[in-house]
């Protein structure tokens, strides 16, 4: 793995984090307290090219790498994960998907749209009674011939209200188990398709989390991606990308923490000198520096695989499994470092513990992670 980012990347890390510093960081503690969507800054986001960054410049995208996109995720996240976690299922999960397994018409009926943000992606897989067993489908797309008829309830999905496209996992052929499941495009307006309440959130709080509601959606048959029967193997696909890009989620959650930390510790004095003077404070900020060295190298070390076209669910799980717990680890600890002052909003620290929690929730638990690592190495 070369270590040594290209001037491309490094043009990508630093128009992130320009976009994040001037555009993101002013309105985020409102945005938090109010559980108010992005609606705007996802506007500039999409205009920026932030939405579609891995997919061909043919559909609209950027046609960037992987290390490209992990580099920006950390920057938006570093200031915004409820904006780092609408792009991460936008990009790596809808965009990818479609571009990757969808038909040309698809592609040109949806995804040129979705990489600009003139509309945005949801991603459905998980249901009431199926979270990590994500095989044990409720929600059913019988095969009427021309079209499926979708029935079920979707849960705690992304954009869920915002979104105008979504990707649906529903079991066609209950025999077949997971070879008998389908992923269909959903769109918003199809009648029997309603949208549920808003949920009250720990974290994120300015992304939209809905259950999803479809009561006989017809569904037509041009609307499946890839063959009958590839839907299950389909979101495995997108979520083992998936996984690298809430790593860098993660990942930036931690080194925002911590570089809040490190300049308080510098400005904040106690018993005559500043706290970075006290050597229990120099172990927090060396713990911190050192996980997050560690979980960037995973990160990169995953989107180094995914690009370079090797295997990439093993890396992509150890990033995720590794970044998020560095993530709540540091900002608790970030917390503790501001006293009480970290215990208040205007600090932005405890809105980083917060929004650390469900990176070690979605996309897979990190005992889902677990699972899927010791499958790998035990193979
Ligand atoms: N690529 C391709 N296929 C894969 C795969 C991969 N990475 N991983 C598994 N599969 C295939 C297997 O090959 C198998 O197919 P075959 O039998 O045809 O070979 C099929 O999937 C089933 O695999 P398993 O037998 O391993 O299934 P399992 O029931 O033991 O479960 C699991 C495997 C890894 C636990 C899986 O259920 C899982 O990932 N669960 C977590 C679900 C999840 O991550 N949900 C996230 C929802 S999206 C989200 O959360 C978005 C957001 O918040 C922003
Ligand atoms: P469960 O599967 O019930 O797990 C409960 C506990 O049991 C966990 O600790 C889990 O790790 C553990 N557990 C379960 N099985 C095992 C096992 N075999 N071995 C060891 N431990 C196990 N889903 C989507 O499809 N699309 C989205 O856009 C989306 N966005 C989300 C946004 C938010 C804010 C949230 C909270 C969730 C979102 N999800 C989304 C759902 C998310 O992926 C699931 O919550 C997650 O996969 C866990 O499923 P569950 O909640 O049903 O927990």
């Amino acid at each position: 793995m070369d270590f040594q980012l290209t001037e491309e990347q490094l043009a990508v890390q630093a128009a992130a984090r320009d976009f994040a510093q001037s555009e993101l960081w002013a309105g985020v503690i409102e945005r938090d307290e109010h559980q108010k969507f992005p609606a705007e800054q996802i506007k500039k986001m999409g205009e920026l090219g932030f939405l579609g960054m891995m997919v061909s410049p043919e559909y609209g995208g950027g046609g960037m790498d992987t290390v490209s996109y992990v580099l920006a995720m950390e920057e938006i996240s570093k200031v915004d994960a409820s904006c780092s976690v609408i792009m991460s299922v936008n990009n790596s999960l809808v965009c990818w998907g479609l571009e990757k397994y969808g038909t040309e018409e698809q592609k040109q009926k949806y995804l040129t749209k979705l990489t600009t943000g003139e509309i945005i992606g949801a991603f459905a897989l998980s249901e009431p009674e199926a979270g990590s067993d994500a095989t044990s489908q409720s929600t059913t797309a019988e095969d009427k011939g021309d079209h499926y008829l979708l029935n079920g309830t979707k849960n705690w999905i992304t954009n869920g209200s915002s979104a105008s496209v979504y990707l649906v996992i529903a079991q066609t052929d209950p025999e077949k188990k997971h070879r008998g499941i389908n992923a269909l495009i959903v769109e918003k307006d199809m009648p029997g398709f309603v949208v549920g309440p808003k949920e009250n959130k720990l974290g994120i709080r300015g992304s939209d989390t809905h259950s999803l509601m479809f009561t006989d959606v017809k569904v037509p048959k041009e609307n499946r991606i890839g063959e009958d029967g590839f839907g299950f193997k389909f979101a495995m696909q997108v979520l083992a990308g998936g996984r690298i890009g809430i790593a860098a989620q993660a990942l930036g959650i931690a080194s925002g923490a911590y570089e809040l930390s490190l300049k308080y510790s510098k400005e904040r004095k106690a018993f005559g000198v500043p706290i970075s003077q006290h050597q229990a404070i120099q172990f927090k900020l060396a713990d911190m520096a050192t996980n997050i060295d560690a979980a960037r190298l995973l990160c990169l070390q995953a989107a180094h695989d995914k690009d370079a076209h090797q295997d990439y669910a093993k890396s992509g799980a150890m990033a995720k499994l590794f970044a998020s717990k560095t993530a709540m680890d540091t900002a608790v600890e970030a917390v503790q470092v501001h006293g009480g002052y970290g215990f208040v909003k205007e600090f932005h620290v405890e809105r980083l513990m917060r929004d650390a929690k469900i990176t070690q929730i979605y996309e897979g638990t990190s005992e889902i992670q677990k699972i899927v690592i010791s499958r790998e190495i035990l193979k």
